[in-house]
């Protein structure tokens, strides 16, 4: 029986050169836009065309630059105080997905008034937004199709709140955004949006459905047959704007069918080890992917000739294992750390990962195998 929901953002404009069609948006975020990023994606020269073709015909344009990667609460409270001084009529994020998250929950809270501590979780949020528009500049998170917002709380912890009230208004896909995306940020969160496909495809959620499956698959043939390219001839334009629907693609999969324990391991190394979030997906994905296999190895063995078309032939085992080492080779062939040692993350650091990870229940539920705390601590060890 096909029984699910699936939402996602109403409207997306994409191909390159699109930016400029934020003029088209503007009666909608009103007349007084607060524009959010980091200073990288300013540096970048990425923020001045969005405002560029937003301003004029009387909008004013305040500008929070504030945003840093894992953001934390302060920077979230530092943007919204921001929001209701300048008396936002709108908001338009454009970044990675730490700009995109902050964004999200400036149009939220500067409207609502809520606190922030009180809406982590799934469904916790009572109030409205202001509009908002979101313009990715990674090929990652996807961000700007889900309804959800990653905080850093307190030193070493992550929490999302989750809430259709955060999908956006409208999201722009433009490749020429991403040229200047640096190799290894191009290979760590393009992998993160692998790792959204694959982990929205075998769920465990109760929502897991035929729509985020049939993106899942369609995000993993784009991803997996541009990222190399991506990552070596970042000026291929093609390859870029693939790339974003991609990951836009796995982010519509997973926002509907959640993901699971990648993202519940990778979480603990970012927020202890300040490893950017793709790269912690990475180190861990074929450790957990060798754990799953019991559970998943249909699941795996129909994925295997979306990422690795050779595979197609293939019977069920070789492409099962063909799929794994596959994605286990993936970080070498783009030039990423590999073992988590090879960040600087001490064996004895293990046993407190395992411990933090055990704290990502929302994600963990959705694993196709339960994972306990020795599980977890085994696949940090093969990932050392
Ligand atoms: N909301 C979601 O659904 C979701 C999903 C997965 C991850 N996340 C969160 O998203 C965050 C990670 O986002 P991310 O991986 O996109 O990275 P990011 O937003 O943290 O950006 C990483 C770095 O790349 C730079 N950068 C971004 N675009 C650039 C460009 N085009 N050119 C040059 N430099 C550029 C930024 O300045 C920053 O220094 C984490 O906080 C993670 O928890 C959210
Ligand atoms: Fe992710």
């Amino acid at each position: 029986m096909y029984a699910f929901t699936f939402a996602t953002a109403p409207q997306i404009i994409a191909g390159p050169g699109c930016i400029a069609r934020l003029s088209e948006l503007k009666t909608r975020l009103g007349s007084r836009i607060l524009v959010i990023s980091d200073e990288g994606v300013v540096k970048a020269g990425l923020v001045q065309p969005a405002i560029t073709s937003l301003s004029g015909g009387g909008a004013e344009i305040s500008i929070f630059t504030g945003v840093v990667a894992d953001p934390p609460e302060a920077i979230v409270h530092a943007a919204v105080a921001q929001a209701v001084g300048f008396g936002a009529t709108g908001v338009l994020g454009i970044g990675g997905g730490s700009s995109l998250d902050v964004a999200k929950l400036v149009a939220l809270l500067a409207k609502s008034g809520e606190a922030l501590g009180n809406i982590y979780g799934v469904g916790n949020v009572t109030g409205q937004r202001l509009p908002l528009v979101l313009v990715p500049t990674t090929a990652g998170t996807g961000s700007e199709v889900t309804p959800i917002s990653i905080v850093t709380t307190g030193a070493h912890q992550k929490k999302g709140v989750v809430s259709p009230i955060l999908l956006p208004d409208a999201a722009l896909l433009d490749a020429n955004l991403t040229i200047g995306l640096p190799p290894a940020v191009t290979a760590a969160t393009g992998i993160d949006a692998m790792v959204h496909a694959i982990e929205a495809f075998t769920s465990a959620s109760a929502n897991n459905n035929p729509v985020s499956r049939t993106l899942a698959k369609e995000a993993l043939r784009l991803l997996g047959a541009n990222i190399e390219i991506a990552v070596k001839t970042g000026t291929d334009l093609a390859a870029r704007q693939a790339m974003l629907l991609g990951a836009m693609l796995a982010g519509q999969a997973f926002a509907n069918s959640p993901v699971a324990a990648v993202h519940a391991l990778a979480y603990p190394i970012g927020g202890h080890y300040h490893v950017p979030h793709g790269l912690s997906n990475s180190l861990v994905l074929p450790h957990v992917l060798r754990f799953n296999a019991s559970e998943c190895g249909d699941a795996y063995a129909e994925l295997a000739p979306c990422i690795f078309p050779h595979l197609e032939p293939a019977g069920q085992a070789e492409r099962l294992s063909g799929f794994i080492e596959g994605l286990a080779m993936l970080p070498m062939r783009l030039n990423l750390p590999v073992r988590l040692r090879d960040v600087g993350i001490p064996r004895e650091g293990l046993p407190l990962l395992a411990q933090s990870a055990m704290e990502q229940t929302r994600l963990l539920v959705n694993n196709p195998r339960p994972v306990s705390l020795s599980d977890a601590a085994g696949i940090y060890e093969a990932a050392w």
